[in-house]
């Protein structure tokens, strides 16, 4: 009798349930993950969580790091972590953080100083990055008392050596710090192919610009597709991005039209179970451009 009672309440609560996520997972099979941090132009982190158009941000960049260095932020306009002014955004994390989005701390980038000389230095870079940014605790903390989600890992400089040793002792600390990485397209990328194959990254944004032989060209979507199913058959990571310039001056070359994406490679590359959405380089540049605006309800 009770069972019973139980599965009828069961059911009239769950048909609503399933019919909303039903609707959800066919109208956002994926997200938008953005670049936020290198321009004092692109507005506040909270105006660009504030817009809904994104479920994942990276703030760019930490890009000292390692080699016995005092590890440095760069937010280019944003603040100043010398003066500790970056701690003004500990509350817009936390405000995008109760809006759904993950937040990570992206370390490496284009231009910088950073390296991970040992075994050693990576398990000590891991344990600065988790008690100066993460659930650990330190006197300084440049972005507050807010606990980021993750730590992305964009290395495209220095040394190739030791980043999957830094992925082992981050995960260590807890499972629900989340890796994600950018790779350049040709596989393996130099400087993330060790570390990606621990298979311990939860999200994986490609980078299919700046490398013409497996980004869009004139017209053909055929190099960055069978690019992108090589990266989601063969790489052991949760979730791919495809990851593109918002704008075509953000990147040397790669740029996609949108109509291009919503109509020619986003119903492709949706077919992977492992497709996760699309990453945009970069709030500047998708601020001037709302290329976000217009592929947000295909993805
Ligand atoms: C790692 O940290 C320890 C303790 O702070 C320090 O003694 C050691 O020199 C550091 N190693 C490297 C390679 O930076
Ligand atoms: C697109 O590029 C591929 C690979 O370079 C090539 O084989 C194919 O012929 C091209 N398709 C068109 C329509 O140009």
């Amino acid at each position: 009798m009770g069972k019973t009672k139980t599965s009828h309440h069961a059911s009239h609560l769950l048909l609503p349930l399933l019919f909303f996520s039903t609707l959800v997972s066919t109208s956002h099979g994926g997200g938008i993950a953005i670049y936020w941090g290198q321009n004092g132009n692109e507005g506040t982190l909270a105006e660009a969580c504030a817009t809904g158009k994104y479920t994942h941000v990276n703030i760019a960049f930490l890009n000292t790091f390692g080699n016995s260095q005092t590890p440095q932020m760069n937010l280019a306009g944003h603040c100043n972590p010398a003066t500790n002014s970056c701690t003004k955004f500990s509350p817009e994390i936390k405000d995008c953080q109760s809006k759904g989005i993950k937040v990570l701390l992206s370390i490496g980038g284009g231009v910088g100083s950073y390296s991970l000389s040992s075994v050693e230095d990576a398990r000590n870079v891991s344990s600065f990055l988790w008690n100066t940014f993460l659930g650990g605790k330190s006197s300084s903390r440049p972005l507050g008392d807010a606990v980021l989600d993750g730590i992305d890992f964009d290395i495209e400089l220095g040394s190739t050596q030791n980043y999957d040793h830094l992925a082992r002792f981050l995960k260590a600390y807890s499972k629900r710090v989340y890796l994600s990485a950018a790779p350049q397209c040709p596989i393996p990328d130099r400087f993330l192919g060790t570390a990606l194959d621990t298979a311990l990254f939860d999200f994986v944004w490609v980078q299919f610009y700046n490398n013409p032989p497996c980004q869009y060209a004139n017209g053909n979507i055929s190099n960055l597709v069978s690019s992108w199913n090589r990266w989601t058959s063969t790489v052991p990571a949760g979730k791919f991005f495809l990851g593109l310039p918002a704008a075509p001056a953000a990147a040397g070359s790669g740029f996609v039209p949108a109509d291009v994406l919503t109509s020619q490679i986003l119903p492709v590359i949706k077919k992977s179970p492992k497709y996760g959405g699309v990453m945009l380089w970069s709030r500047f540049y998708d601020v001037q451009n709302g290329y976000s605006s217009s592929i947000v309800g295909s993805v």
